[in-house]
């Protein structure tokens, strides 16, 4: 079965109660067993991890080298700040797609630019918790077309 990673940055640990008419009021334990429920459904494998640290972050991708067919990530304000993960994503050479709850292009203007969009497969964002939802459906049918 193909494994899938799905990692969460920094503050999501507080969603449901974070700024709740930005981020909704969804808490990251309910996506993660979304998240589960799905994969099971379309057997594949997810491991979940959530860190406010960027180096944690970091050594989970380089653990996902040979291990892990395609990685989603939610790198939270990293992905504004973080020339690392950026370099962690391309180095490891993991098909990659980029989430987020709200629409960046909506928002402030140092949100404007993500570090991972140029090594990352896609980007889904705006729809909520959904977004984990497309993105976990987008990684499939990504292996599907492109082999696990
Ligand atoms: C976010 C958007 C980021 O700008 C913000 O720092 C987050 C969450 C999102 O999912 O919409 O922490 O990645």
């Amino acid at each position: 079965m193909p494994r899938i990673l799905v990692l969460h940055g920094p503050n999501l640990n507080l969603l449901g109660r974070r700024e709740p008419e930005i981020y909704g009021v969804v808490t990251l334990e309910e996506i993660n067993h979304r998240l589960q429920r799905i994969a099971a459904e379309h057997h594949v494998e997810i491991e979940i991890l959530h860190s406010n640290h960027e180096g944690s972050l970091i050594e989970a991708i380089h653990g996902a080298m040979g291990r892990i067919a395609a990685l989603i990530i939610n790198a939270g304000a990293y992905t504004h700040t973080s020339v690392a993960l950026r370099d962690a994503i391309a180095a490891v050479d993991i098909p990659t797609i980029e989430v987020h709850l709200s629409n960046l292009a909506r928002r402030e203007g140092f949100r404007q630019h993500s570090y991972l969009t140029e090594v990352a497969v896609g980007q889904i964002m705006g729809f909520g918790a959904d977004s984990y939802v497309l993105g976990l459906q987008a990684a499939i049918l990504y292996l599907s077309h492109h082999g696990a």
